[in-house]
């Protein structure tokens, strides 16, 4: 019989991307989306790239116990992917509590819901500005600068407390993300961030198409070769496919931990003026950009050393920075209509 995977937050970016991938490697899926921070572009979208029109799609909130309860009883769900959160950092230091309560509270009821494998969305900014670069999973976590990491830093140590505790019951796995970009090569899902985008790339890409006037490069004076920040950024779609070898793993019964922890990168450090160039290379554009002051809580530099996962996951990023700049305005352009 086939392995269901719930995917909490399946219509938003990363959930419509990994929610393709599972049902490619032959997984049953149940999208679960409190829509939120979306609309249902992406799960049509999904729907039209794998040809299924019958993906299970329940409206809820993983905040209400009650639903949680219910949605269990209605699948017979084998594990859980939690991408049901908020994610703005600057919005998290107006409205702490929003973030506290919502991502605190939707993943400490999946996991009472008493499913066996649970992986948690968890991001490198655990690593707050790293003494030493690339990081490994055992770089030490800084405290975190922003309600938002501290909601990633609290809901590893509860999967982390939660897994210890459950004697043997319980599998867990940590995927520490580090800059996710760009879109389906099929141009029919990718990032629909509301209002003005937070994220580089959707900013490069809005201002490419006109709905911003100009890019704002947040430093030039930081100690790097060219004087921006330095990031690993890794495409959406491998990045999805790090779910899927992540999820067998655990299904598998091949984990040699209760909870395993992953860096998600790609061990290639990028600057923004670098990834701006390639943007406007690859895509034969122009781009209206200038110099700007620091962005307050941005670090010089991180990018992953991605060993751990190559090795013991079996998953390696694969596509170029200029492939995953392509389908970002390919995406771009087919939601603007172009
Ligand atoms: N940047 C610009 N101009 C912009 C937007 C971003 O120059 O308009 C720069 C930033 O200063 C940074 C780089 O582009 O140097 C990447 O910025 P993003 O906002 O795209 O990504 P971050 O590295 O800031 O974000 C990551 C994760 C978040 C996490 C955050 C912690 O994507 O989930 O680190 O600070 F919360």
């Amino acid at each position: 019989m086939k392995k269901c995977v719930l995917v909490s937050g399946g219509a938003g970016f990363i959930g419509s991307h990994v929610t393709v991938e599972l049902i490619a490697a032959g997984y049953d899926v149940v999208v679960a989306d409190n829509m939120s921070n979306c609309d249902m572009t992406c799960f049509e979208g999904v729907k039209k790239i794998t040809g299924r029109e019958d993906i299970p799609f329940v409206k809820m909130d993983f905040c209400d116990m009650e639903a949680v309860r219910q949605l269990f009883a209605a699948y017979r769900i084998d594990a859980v992917i939690h991408f049901a959160a908020f994610k703005a950092v600057g919005e998290s230091v107006e409205q702490p509590l929003k973030y506290y309560k919502n991502n605190l509270i939707s993943f400490m009821n999946i996991l009472e819901s008493g499913c066996p494998n649970v992986l948690f969305s968890s991001s490198a900014t655990v690593y707050g500005e790293p003494e030493k670069v690339p990081v490994t999973e055992q770089s030490p976590r800084q405290s975190a600068t922003s309600p938002y990491g501290n909601t990633k830093q609290i809901c590893e140590d509860i999967l982390q407390d939660t897994v210890k505790a459950s004697g043997g019951k319980l599998r867990g796995i940590l995927l520490r993300y580090f800059n996710p970009i760009g879109a389906h090569p099929s141009a029919l899902i990718g990032e629909l961030p509301r209002g003005v985008p937070n994220n580089l790339v959707p900013f490069i890409t809005q201002t490419a198409i006109g709905k911003r006037e100009c890019l704002s490069i947040f430093g030039n004076d930081y100690p790097t070769a060219d004087g921006t920040c330095l990031r690993d950024y890794i495409d959406i779609v491998d990045l999805a496919k790090a779910h899927v070898f992540a999820v067998r793993r655990m299904l598998d019964d091949k984990m040699e931990q209760g909870c395993e922890v992953y860096n998600i990168g790609t061990g290639r450090p990028v600057s923004v003026l670098e990834l701006v160039n390639a943007f406007e290379k690859v895509n034969g554009l122009k781009l209206n950009y200038k110099f700007a002051p620091r962005r307050p809580g941005d670090v010089t530099a991180i990018w992953a050393d991605p060993t751990l996962a190559n090795e013991k996951l079996g998953w390696k990023a694969e596509r170029s920075v200029e492939d995953t700049l392509k389908a970002a305005w390919a995406w771009e352009k087919h939601i603007a209509g172009k």
